[in-house]
């Protein structure tokens, strides 16, 4: 059997080739469904192995190396590919010892993408499918990350892209990415819960292609951080995954992977799945703890703006991860999240504050003793440290009104002569 789109919900299916983003039938999010009995004799451990190190396309993607559980049937000649993964693993000790870990902690760093941001594995795989589809115009709303890659994308497949975000609220590095890149940018005086509702309207009205991640294309490239942090770990399961949670674009697609893996046997058990929000922007959070009785939404405000969503699109399909995974749901603090960034950042690795979220959740997860200290953790960065430069110079020049700043790298200044310079090193000697 083909590919096909199949409602969450009440499993209605659509052709592969539909453009639909929810169930025509009850409204309900969309999968991209494979027939993993059939792909099964196909993809093996050693079929994606036997691809690392390749120079040409699709194989040298850290995306299209798993062509077959991401867009079996899309022609290679359709693919929209920089390529984008092939991200490092960190083993970071120190960073382990910090959020009390034991066994082991790696941070995938999906800040390595050709954007910045894990966005780019997302974005080849919808607008691979949008030129598969004939579509020459591409639109999002967002908080910047998925507004950079999507532009990207857009110009290097010779679509128009347009691109809606929160005015004043996205971080400099990918606001001048997205006018860079050449998209349409429309700043509204509404949050990105607001600019979400209003493309969908511009998107049905023009009929635009939607590039968020409800379009179900999106999570199927997204899915592939877990198959090469699998890879990389020599498909050894670690125990904890801790990721980011915003729109759940990732937390969705994270279940459905690691899903996927087991069924076909790449596996042999399911780690559970962390989702870390912030605690002004946590409406998964707020759920999970009622026990899923009613389905929150929130008025966001968090310092880390990617993550700065109150009425996230994947939500379903996020409670769904919880239930394969054994999986739980976290808050941490802004300033919770710039105590995290700055040892990530002082590490020499570095992220985007929402990124810090990982590390943040960890250590929070350990002291609630739900991380055991022995456990072997993946936390996922999601953005580089360069998109938000901002908070950054704020931070450690104490410009950050009402947070302690506990790690502050102070920016020395001195005259251009010896003795100045020696009394202002003075700290460093
Ligand atoms: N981290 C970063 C750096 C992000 O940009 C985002 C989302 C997330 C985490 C949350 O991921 O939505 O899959 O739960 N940014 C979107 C954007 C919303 O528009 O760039 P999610």
């Amino acid at each position: 059997m083909d590919s096909h789109l199949k409602c969450i919900n009440c499993g209605q299916t659509y052709l592969i080739n539909r453009v639909i983003y929810h169930c025509a039938a009850c409204g309900g999010l969309l999968d991209v469904v494979h027939d993993l009995e059939a792909l099964g004799g196909q993809v093996t451990r050693t079929t994606f192995d036997a691809r690392l190190g390749a120079q040409s396309a699709p194989y040298h993607s850290g995306v299209w190396r798993f062509k077959e559980l991401v867009n079996p049937g899309l022609p290679d000649a359709q693919i929209v590919s920089a390529p984008e993964g092939n991200t490092n693993l960190y083993d970071v000790p120190r960073l382990a010892g910090w959020a009390g870990i034991e066994g082991r902690l790696y941070l995938k760093h999906e800040g390595e993408n050709p954007t910045g941001s894990f966005k780019d594995r997302g974005m080849t795989g919808g607008v691979s499918q949008a030129r598969a589809l004939g579509m020459a115009q591409v639109a999002c709303a967002s908080t910047g990350n998925t507004s950079a890659a999507l532009a990207s994308y857009a110009a290097r497949a010779g679509m128009q892209a347009l691109v809606f975000f929160q005015k004043g609220h996205v971080a400099l590095g990918k606001l001048a990415q997205s006018i860079a890149y050449g998209a349409t940018c429309v700043q509204i005086e509404g949050d990105f819960d607001a600019a979400m509702r209003l493309v969908q309207m511009v998107c049905d009205e023009f009929g635009i292609y939607l590039l968020n991640s409800v379009n179900p294309f999106r999570l199927e490239g997204q899915k592939t951080i877990i198959f090469e942090a699998l890879q990389q770990l020599g498909w050894r399961a670690p125990d904890w995954i801790v990721v980011p949670g915003g729109n759940l674009g990732n937390s969705s697609a994270f279940g459905k992977a690691l899903h996927e893996l087991f069924q076909l046997g790449l596996i042999d058990r399911i780690p559970r799945v962390a989702v870390i929000q912030a605690a002004g922007a946590n409406p998964l959070y707020l759920g999970y703890k009622g026990g899923f009785r009613d389905k929150p939404t929130v008025k966001a405000a968090t310092l880390a703006t990617a993550i700065k969503i109150g009425a996230p699109v994947n939500y379903d399909k996020a409670r769904r991860t919880l239930q394969w995974t054994n999986g739980v749901v976290a808050q941490v603090t802004d300033q919770e999240i710039l105590d995290a960034k700055a040892q990530i950042d002082a590490a020499g690795i570095g992220c985007e504050p929402a990124s810090a979220c990982s590390l943040a959740g960890t250590r929070k997860l350990v002291t609630e003793r739900v991380i055991e200290r022995g456990a072997v953790v993946v936390g996922v960065l999601t953005g580089h440290l360069l998109k938000d430069p901002t908070v950054i110079l704020d931070y450690h020049t104490g410009m950050l009104a009402g947070f302690e700043v506990r790690y502050a790298n102070k920016l020395l200044t001195a005259a251009p002569d010896l003795e100045s310079i020696k009394r202002a090193l003075n700290s460093f000697m």
